[in-house]
């Protein structure tokens, strides 16, 4: 086992790993929020990230494809990996925005736990700023009930919080430099706190699965093939774009969004008692 695999597996996490150099994580940052900010990207559902970057953002797919983080992944997870999602999570400077104590796995609908985030430092990424935290070795207990909370300020799609009171001390934060990547179990107990800094706190999340993974609540779901083979044909795979904002990767964004969302909201009722 490699000393990555041997620490995701006890600890549940495992960082630094060295990815992109500081300039060309700034970089994508800044390139991602102007992707994002284009009208013609669909934001369904995704209070304010940029889910799905790797759809119609070549630098993006380019990244999901790293031989770092395909390596790390592969001693992880084997060697055929999907990349299911990737997500660009944004706190703005002085913002807010948290992310309550969660478990990735709990909403997606996936039916094991093959997976692993891979979360890459676009920027400077401090306590100040709003890093994440870890429970170590909280991936290897029973799943822990959420609770939705459908709070404004948490990113989460329905605020949902883990129900658990979490001491402080047992936590470990994950302080990272700009191209610097964590990776982290499905399981793993995590949140971030706001942004108090002058600075964007800007990270993208990988997430690698594999192929024996199923979608168990949506009709359908897409994953797309970056190393070895997909013995399986569980997902739709999703091709990388010929070039940003293409009208056709434009199309299956919003196309994977709409599954996504039906997956993610699945049995929920929003406050006016309507299911959303
Ligand atoms: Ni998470």
């Amino acid at each position: 086992m490699t000393d990555v695999a041997e620490r995701f597996t006890t600890d549940g996490y495992c960082f630094p790993l060295e990815v992109l150099a500081p300039d060309a994580a700034l970089a994508l940052g800044d390139e991602l929020l102007r992707i994002h900010a284009d009208e013609r990207v669909s934001t369904l559902g995704n209070k304010g990230q940029f889910n799905y970057t790797h759809v119609v953002s070549r630098a993006a797919a380019d990244l999901i494809r790293h031989p770092t983080l395909l390596d790390a992944a592969e001693s992880i997870l084997g060697p055929d990996l999907l990349v299911w999602g990737s997500t660009l999570f944004t706190k703005a400077p002085h913002s807010e925005s948290y992310v309550s104590w969660h478990q990735d796995l709990q909403y997606w609908g996936l039916d094991s736990d093959a997976e692993v985030a891979a979360w890459i430092a676009l920027g400077p990424v401090t306590e100040a700023s709003g890093c994440m935290r870890f429970v170590p070795g909280s991936h290897l207990g029973d799943p822990v009930a959420h609770i939705d909370t459908f709070d404004a300020d948490n990113a989460l799609t329905r605020g949902q919080e883990a129900d658990v009171v979490i001491d402080p001390d047992d936590t470990v934060l994950v302080e990272l430099e700009p191209g610097q990547a964590s990776l982290h179990h499905g399981r793993l107990l995590h949140a971030s706190g706001p942004n108090r800094t002058d600075g964007w706190r800007l990270g993208l999340t990988v997430n690698y699965i594999a192929p024996h993974m199923r979608q168990a609540v949506a009709a359908t779901d897409f994953a797309v093939l970056v190393r070895g083979e997909d013995r399986f044909g569980h997902f739709e795979h999703v091709p990388a774009p010929e070039a940003d904002l293409s009208d056709e990767s434009l199309a299956w964004h919003r196309r994977i969004l709409k599954a996504q969302n039906d997956a993610m909201y699945e049995g929920v009722e929003d406050a006016e008692g309507k299911v959303v």
